[in-house]
C-alpha cells in the first residue's frame, strides 16, 4: 500500500519562507557550493569580528577528523541570543515561564534577561569563573537554568548541563571527566507536586568530585538543604552584590560552547562539545526554518533543558531568533492530562514541539482532555527524540492539530547540534512517520553494513556526508573516541548509529539504533552503562541488557542477569536490583524487565550473542538464528522457557 500523503497546503506554501520551489534551490545551492550558502548565512549572526571568506568551511573526516566553521571569525553567543534585540525588542517577553504547579507562571522580557544574565555573569566571575573553565549546572527547568546557560556563553566559560533525574554518581562522572569546580544547582526541583532532592543529591556527587570548589544554589522550593559554609553560596545573596551589567567576551568561532554528555554503544557516557560560532549559526536557522518561526509567535518545546533539544530549541536558536521560548517546569499529566493543551490556551502557543513517547501516553487517555482545550492558536506540531509511529503521527494531527497543523518530524542527535532530517511546513508533502528531507547543507546517505552506498529505495545504515556548521568537533578529553566512535566503521564518512530506510520518493525513515544504544522515551541510555551498573552490586555475576518494543516508551530495558553463586533469586531481590540501577544511574535508567539467567548465550571466544537476546526479549522466539556456535547451546533455550513479563 502506498504511503499516505499529506499535502502542503497553498496556505502555508504562501506564508512559509521557504515553498518546495525555495526548498529545492536552496538544497541545491547548499549541497553545490557549501561554503558560499553558509557564508551568506553566517551572517544572521551578529559577528564581532567577522570570518573572512575562505575561512567558512574547513573540513576533514578522515585521519584526525577536522572539522571548522567561521574559525576566524569573533562573536559572543549571549549578545547574539540578549543584547542585540534590545533595541528594539528589549520590552519583549524572552522567555515565557510555566510552572509545574499551574498557578505560577512569569514572563521575562529580552530586558530582565539581560539583567539576569549579566548578574549571573559577574557572580561566576566572583566564584573565580574564567573564560575556558568547565561549569556544570544540575537545575530544574527554572529560568535561573537559562540565565545560568546564557551567563556561561557571556564569560566564555563552558556549560555542562547534566539532566535533573540523574543521580549523585553519575553527576560525580560528569564533573570529573571534564574536571568541573563550580557546580549551580537549586535547593530542589519540582514534578508533578513531588520534590527532587537537587542540592542534597550535589552533596552527594560532591563527596566523588573533590575539585569542585563551590556551589552556587538557587532557592526555589524553599526546602531545607544541607550547607557547606565556605563551598556553598546563595544565588539571590550574591545577586544582591553583583552589578546587573557585564561586558560579552569576544569568543572565537572554535572556541568551546558547551560539553553535553550522551551515551553511547561503549562505556562511560562521552562529552560532546559543540562550539561557538557554527552551533549558534544553525541552531538558530533551523529553529526559524523548520518551525517557520516568525515575530510575534509564541513557540513552545517541552524538553528539558539538560537535553540537547532544550539546549538548541528552547534556548538557543529561538533566543538568537528574538523569539518568544515557553519553558515548562511541569509534566504532561500533572495535574491532569489536559495540562499541555491548557498552556497551550493560557499562553497561547502558535508553535508546539513535544516527544513522540508524550504524545503516546496522551494518546492512551483519550480525546476528551485534549477536547477540554481550544488549541485554536496552534499552527505548527513538532516531534523529536524516537520514531514516531504512524498511528501516534495521525491521532497527534487530528486531535491535536485539529488535521490543521502540519508536523514537523525532526531527526538530530546531540551529536549533530541541530535538526538535519525534517519538514518544511511550506514546503514538503508530508508522511506519517517519516523524517522526509535533509536540512540544508545535510547529505544522508545509506550503505550497508559492508559500507557500500546504496542508490535510490533501499534500508541500510544511515551516513552522512559533507558538514554542517552544528557538528561536534569532538569528544571532551578524548578526540580519538570521536575518531573511533564515528568515522572508523565507514571512512571518510560520519556514522549517525541509526538505521533508516529511504523511499522511492527520496524521503528517510529511521528505524532506530544500529548499535547498543536504547532509546527510551527519547532519552539515550547505554546498554553498557545498565550492565556496568547492574554488575556493580555485590550479588550480581554477569548483566546483559538489551531493549525491547515498549508501547509507550518506544523502547523498554531488558536485563539479563546471573546471580553469583549461592544468591538465590527472588522478587524481593529484583525489585533491590532495579532500585539500585535506578540510584546508581538515575529513573530514566530504571530495568522494565529483569530476567534470572543461569547462563547467557555466549560464543566460544566469550562473545555474549546481543542478536539472541534480542530476539528473546521481542517474544520473536521464530528466527534465533544458527545457536549451534555457542559455547553453551542450552542457554538459550532456558532463557526462552522462562522469558520475563
Ligand atoms: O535514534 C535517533 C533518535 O534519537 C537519537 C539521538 O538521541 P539524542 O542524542 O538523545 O538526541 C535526541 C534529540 C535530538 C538518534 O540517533 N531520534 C531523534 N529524533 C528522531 C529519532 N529517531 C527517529 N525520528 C526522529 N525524529
Amino acid at each position: 500500500m502506498a504511503d499516505e500523503v499529506i499535502a502542503v497546503s497553498s496556505d502555508w506554501a504562501k506564508r512559509a519562507y521557504v515553498d518546495d520551489a525555495k526548498y529545492k534551490a536552496m538544497y541545491e545551492a547548499s549541497t553545490t557550493d557549501p561554503a558560499k550558502f553558509w557564508e551568506e548565512h553566517g551572517k544572521r549572526i551578529d559577528w564581532i569580528k567577522p570570518y573572512s571568506p575562505s575561512a567558512v568551511r574547513d573540513v576533514d573526516y578522515n585521519g584526525d577528523v577536522r572539522i571548522r566553521w567561521f574559525h576566524d571569525g569573533v562573536l559572543n553567543v549571549s549578545a547574539n541570543c540578549i543584547d542585540r534585540h534590545l533595541s528594539h525588542r528589549g520590552d519583549q517577553t524572552a522567555i515565557i515561564w510555566e510552572g509545574d504547579d499551574p498557578s505560577k507562571s512569569k514572563k521575562i522580557s529580552y530586558r530582565e534577561l539581560h539583567g539576569e544574565v549579566c548578574r549571573m555573569a559577574n557572580a561566576l566571575k566572583e566564584l573565580g569563573v574564567r573564560k575556558g573553565d568547565r561549569v556544570t549546572i544540575y537545575l530544574p527547568m527554572i529560568p535561573e537554568a537559562a540565565y545560568a546557560m546564557l551567563a556561561c556563553t557571556r564569560i566564555g566559560a563552558i556549560h555542562s548541563v547534566v539532566f535533573g533525574g540523574f543521580s549523585p554518581d553519575s553527576l560525580a562522572n560528569r564533573l570529573v571527566d571534564c574536571d568541573s569546580n563550580v557546580v549551580i544547582t537549586a535547593d530542589e526541583g519540582l514534578r508533578a507536586g513531588k520534590h527532587v532532592p537537587l542540592k542534597a543529591n550535589c552533596d552527594e556527587a560532591l563527596k566523588k568530585a573533590p575539585g569542585v570548589k563551590k556551589v552556587l544554589v538557587v532557592k526555589h522550593t524553599g526546602g531545607k538543604v544541607g550547607w557547606e559554609a565556605g563551598r556553598d553560596v546563595w544565588w539571590h545573596e550574591i545577586a544582591a552584590k553583583v552589578p546587573a551589567d557585564c561586558a560579552p567576551e569576544p569568543m572565537g568561532a572554535e572556541d568551546p560552547l558547551f560539553i553535553l554528555y550522551t551515551s553511547g554503544s561503549t562505556g562511560k557516557p562521552k562529552g560532546v562539545l559543540h562550539t561557538t560560532g557554527g552551533y549558534i549559526v544553525f541552531a538558530s536557522m533551523t529553529h526559524q526554518y523548520v518551525f517557520d518561526y516568525h515575530d510575534g509567535d509564541v513557540y513552545w518545546c517541552t524538553a528539558d533543558v539538560g537535553w540537547v533539544t532544550g539546549h538548541s530549541y528552547i534556548l538557543y536558536g529561538p533566543l538568537a531568533n528574538g523569539a518568544t521560548t515557553l519553558m515548562f517546569e511541569g509534566v504532561p499529566n500533572y495535574p491532569d492530562s489536559s495540562r499541555f493543551w491548557q498552556v497551550i490556551d493560557k499562553h497561547q502557543v502558535n508553535i508546539f514541539y513535544t516527544a513522540p513517547t508524550a504524545i503516546r501516553a496522551l494518546m492512551r487517555e483519550g480525546e476528551a482532555p485534549v477536547k477540554k482545550a481550544s488549541r485554536a492558536s496552534l499552527r505548527l506540531l513538532g516531534s523529536v527524540g524516537e520514531p514516531i509511529n504512524p498511528e501516534a503521527w495521525l491521532w497527534y494531527h487530528r486531535v491535536v492539530g485539529d488535521s490543521r497543523c502540519p508536523i514537523v518530524d525532526t531527526w538530530w542527535q546531540t551529536e549533530t547540534g541541530g535538526i538535519l532530517i525534517t519538514p518544511l511546513p511550506g514546503a514538503t508533502a508530508l508522511k506519517p512517520g517519516s523524517a522526509t528531507r535533509p536540512f540544508f547543507g545535510v547529505q544522508p546517505v545509506m550503505v550497508d553494513a559492508e559500507g557500500n552506498e546504496l542508490q535510490g529505495a533501499c534500508t541500510g545504515n544511515l551516513c552522512l556526508v559533507n558538514s554542517w556548521p552544528g557538528q561536534m568537533r569532538t569528544v571532551y578529553g578524548d578526540h580519538q573516541r570521536f575518531i573511533d566512535t564515528y568515522f572508523r566503521t565507514y571512512p571518510g564518512k560520519y556514522f549517525t548509529g541509526d538505521g533508516a530506510r529511504r523511499d522511492e520518493d527520496g524521503y528517510y525513515w529511521i528505524t532506530g539504533r544500529v548499535d547498543d544504544v536504547i532509546n527510551v522515551s527519547g532519552h539515550r541510555i547505554g546498554t553498557a552503562e545498565v550492565e556496568s551498573a547492574l554488575v556493580a552490586n555485590t550479588k550480581v555475576a554477569e548483566a546483559a541488557v538489551v531493549g525491547f518494543p515498549h508501547d509507550i516508551k518506544g523502547q523498554g530495558i531488558y536485563a539479563y542477569v546471573t546471580l553469583k553463586a549461592g544468591e538465590h533469586s527472588s522478587e524481593e531481590l529484583r525489585k533491590e536490583l532495579v532500585a539500585w540501577v535506578r540510584k546508581e544511574i538515575g529513573p530514566i535508567a530504571t530495568p522494565d524487565v529483569i530476567q534470572w539467567a543461569p547462563g547467557l548465550p555466549k560464543t566460544r571466544s566469550g562473545k555474549i550473542m546481543r542478536r539472541i537476546l534480542r530476539k528473546i526479549a521481542e517474544n520473536d522466539f521464530s528466527n534465533l538464528g544458527d545457536t549451534s556456535t555457542l559455547a553453551d547451546p542450552t542457554v538459550v533455550d532456558d532463557l526462552v522457557k522462562h522469558r520475563g513479563k
